[in-house]
């Protein structure tokens, strides 16, 4: 594959990146996407800063490649986190969560490049203007906290591409080198990969996650919790017992209540698959099997590089 935008701005061989993900990308995740050829990223949202750190070491140790962290900007200890990160090197970062004006510049000054990820036009624009490298457009397919517009990855990502000059990276129903190649062709220079990648060897997802993953079928998932922050879930115990709250027409205070703290990690970390929260999207119901991260990198590359080779032929030539 030739380089474009995206392996030039991470100086990387494959434009597939693996997302970061809470309880699931640490640093066995990331170093082996990022040995595999595409960008691999720590999830630092789920760890006390002195846990990131580690998981930057080993990554360090375990690849000579590039790979980033992602950094949600709701973190309580995101000052920690930056520190660290500045500290210790780290090349690339994704804020997301956030306003991207908050960090970009000190990111910037340390020498890091910085992504920051939106699922609307208008934050593109704020994120381009903010002096970003790049941007991540997540569609509302999307596993884990999303947008209020409910704009999808295929209405998303033209929209955006149309608009701004920097990279696009497109998010959000995306398991297949079909779908990776779909959505650059609709305007986006790489794509990034969050649910495809729960399910692979590395991931720190807890086995019954995992395998809940592989069961959940099309319409399995519901974007919920817009009063709160909207998340899209598997809907297990937990997510029916947030639909009856809402059939008694519970308001944001109870809603925090049903949710508490800590069920993304006790579904998602420790396996309980009743009470826990449980983030995957819509791409779930074409995810058969648990493999190692390598296979999934160089699977969706192979698939990309014949549907490149399908086109050429006649098949869309009409
Ligand atoms: C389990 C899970 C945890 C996630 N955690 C984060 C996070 O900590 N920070 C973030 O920016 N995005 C997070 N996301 C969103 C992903 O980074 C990514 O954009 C999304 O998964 C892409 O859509 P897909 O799941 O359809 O591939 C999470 C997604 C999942 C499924």
């Amino acid at each position: 594959m030739t380089e474009n935008r995206i392996t030039t701005l991470f100086n990387i061989k494959y434009p597939l990146i693996q997302a970061g993900m809470i309880w699931c990308s640490g640093w066995e995740l990331a170093s082996a996407v990022s040995n595999a050829g595409g960008l691999g990223i720590i999830g630092s949202g789920s760890m006390y800063p002195d846990v990131l750190r580690l998981h930057i070491e080993k990554c360090k140790k375990a690849t000579d490649q590039p790979f980033a962290v992602n950094l949600p900007m709701l973190y309580p200890s995101i000052e920690e986190h930056i520190a660290t990160i500045i500290e210790l090197k780290v090349p690339i970062v994704f804020t997301s969560a956030g306003n991207p004006k908050t960090w970009t510049s000190k990111l910037k000054e340390a020498g890091i490049t910085v992504v920051h990820v939106v699922s609307s036009l208008k934050f593109a624009l704020k994120s381009q203007d903010a002096g970003v490298d790049a941007v991540v457009v997540e569609g509302f397919e999307a596993g884990g906290h999303n947008g209020i517009d409910e704009t999808t990855t295929l209405t998303l990502v033209p929209a955006v591409a149309e608009k701004i000059d920097i990279p696009v990276i497109a998010a959000g129903g995306i398991g297949s080198g079909k779908a990776m190649l779909a959505t650059m062709i609709l305007g986006a220079d790489g794509v990034q990969v969050g649910s495809r990648f729960i399910t692979s060897v590395e991931s720190s997802a807890h086995i019954n996650f995992k395998n809940r993953v592989v069961e959940t079928g099309d319409g399995g998932t519901r974007l919920t919790l817009k009063e709160l922050t909207p998340v899209r879930l598997i809907q297990n115990e937990f997510y029916q017992k947030v639909q009856a709250a809402y059939a008694e027409g519970a308001d944001k205070e109870k809603l925090a209540d049903i949710l508490g703290r800590g069920r993304a990690k006790k579904g998602m970390f420790e396996g309980d698959m009743i009470e826990g929260e449980l983030e995957v999207g819509q791409v779930a119901s074409t995810i058969h099997e648990i493999k190692p991260a390598a296979e999934i990198v160089a699977e969706m590359m192979q698939e990309f590089n014949a549907a490149v080779e399908e086109i050429k032929r006649d098949k869309f030539n009409f």
